[in-house]
């Protein structure tokens, strides 16, 4: 997507960096628009380096290619972050004295703006009128939020963070093909128990699943987010539900997907847990120089889904999305692999990923396989985990 992101001047002008930031690890095409007093703040170079583009200031340079209005036709989104005052009146008056300006004015692209200001001229009747006469233009709000400011002072005025403001803005201009439906995901590892302090875990990081809960949220979905263990946050705007080992996240799992309308299962779940756990923190003087600790197995949660035992009853229609990591270095035997498992597990779509000592856990990006039951190629994806969670929910719909 090709992103106008406007600066404007606030010392909050440091934190759009990592909107930009965000915006291009995405995927995205951005392009900056920073005023003069914006740039007071936060240096071109900084801008340029990080948006992989030319800045943008001043009115009068790149004429020939008709800029003034060329950035703004381009656009399929904007974002002013942060959006001071005197911005807003300026918007609200439909004035375009500068580049910025001239650039939202000359867009129809959806427009989302970060107001950022200390609380008394927030408050201030002249902007609460100029935010209320954009709102009703159609113009998305993002904050301020509630929080210590610049000086000594807390209160409403301090800018959204960075994350809030693209994920608002994303959404913004997502496409609404999953309105109405019920979407449960699991994402991350599951950790099992040996005592109160040690347990068996794996290296998922629950990025992948994230992606795929987010994804389904900014395009209209309900979701409910089952987290065995994140290394990242969870969404915002979505119904969480946390569990720690495979039992607990079957039990959220039956809790949850009669009615899902989609099922996905990014979890890594552990298909083995310790048959006995400490109730103590185990201590080496007695268990001596070797240990042998005696694993039973997990109930398998997505074939239990789909053989209908999980739950008494199932959404007519359910669609259920299975994952498979493997190692396998050779494509064929990784294939049949995959194929054997989504005609096992019963799921109406398996997306393969390899996984590896280096590849696969933790990291932005991924690159998938995704397989129909009957274990044919449906679609490839590779890119930042965002966009293959996009391509895996277009798959689907
Ligand atoms: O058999 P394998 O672990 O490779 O299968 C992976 C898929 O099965 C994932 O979708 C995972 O969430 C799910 N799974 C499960 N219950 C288990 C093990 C895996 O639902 N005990």
């Amino acid at each position: 997507m090709n992103i106008v992101v406007g600066i404007t001047g606030g010392i909050a002008a440091y934190k759009a960096v990592q909107v930009v930031r965000e915006l291009v690890l995405a995927g995205h095409d951005v392009h900056v628009v920073a005023t003069e007093a914006a740039l007071r703040f936060v240096g071109a170079p900084t801008l340029e380096a990080i948006s992989r583009n030319p800045l943008g200031t001043d009115l009068y340079e790149g004429v020939a290619d008709v800029r003034h209005v060329a950035l703004g036709q381009a656009a399929d989104l904007i974002v002013v972050a942060p959006a001071t005052a005197d911005f807003l009146a300026k918007l609200a008056g439909g004035q375009a004295g500068d580049l910025l300006g001239n650039t939202v004015l000359a867009s129809r692209a959806p427009l989302v703006v970060a107001p950022a200001m200390h609380t008394e001229m927030w408050q201030n009747a002249a902007t609460q009128a100029n935010i209320a006469t954009l709102r009703e233009r159609g113009v998305i709000t993002v904050g301020p939020a509630v929080g210590q400011l610049t000086g000594a002072d807390s209160g409403p005025g301090r800018m959204s963070e960075p994350s809030d403001i693209v994920r608002v803005a994303l959404a913004a201009v997502a496409t609404k093909d999953l309105e109405g439906l019920r979407v449960l995901v699991t994402a991350g590892g599951t950790r099992e128990p040996l005592d109160p302090v040690r347990f068996i875990g794996n290296r998922s990081s629950g990025r992948q699943g994230v992606a795929l809960a987010e994804a389904a949220r900014d395009r209209g979905a309900e979701v409910t987010l089952i987290a065995a263990h994140l290394e990242i946050d969870p969404p915002h705007g979505i119904d969480l539900v946390r569990v720690e080992t495979a039992a607990e996240l079957a039990a959220a799992v039956a809790d949850s997907a009669a009615d899902a309308d989609v099922v996905v299962m990014a979890a890594a779940v552990a298909d083995y847990r310790p048959e006995a756990v400490a109730d103590g923190k185990l201590k080496k003087e007695s268990l001596g120089t070797a240990v042998t600790v005696r694993l039973v197995q997990n109930p398998d949660i997505l074939r239990s889904l789909t053989s209908g035992e999980l739950t008494p009853t199932r959404a007519a229609g359910q669609r259920v999305i299975g994952f498979a990591a493997e190692t396998e270095p050779d494509d064929d035997r990784f294939l049949a692999i995959a194929r054997a498992k989504a005609e096992r597990k019963g799921v109406d779509y398996l997306v393969l990923n390899r996984v590896g000592w280096h590849e696969g856990f933790g990291t932005p990006g991924n690159e998938v396989i995704v397989l129909d039951r009957a274990g044919s190629i449906v679609g490839e994806a590779a890119g930042d985990k965002v966009s293959v969670a996009h391509r895996i929910l277009d798959l689907l719909v």
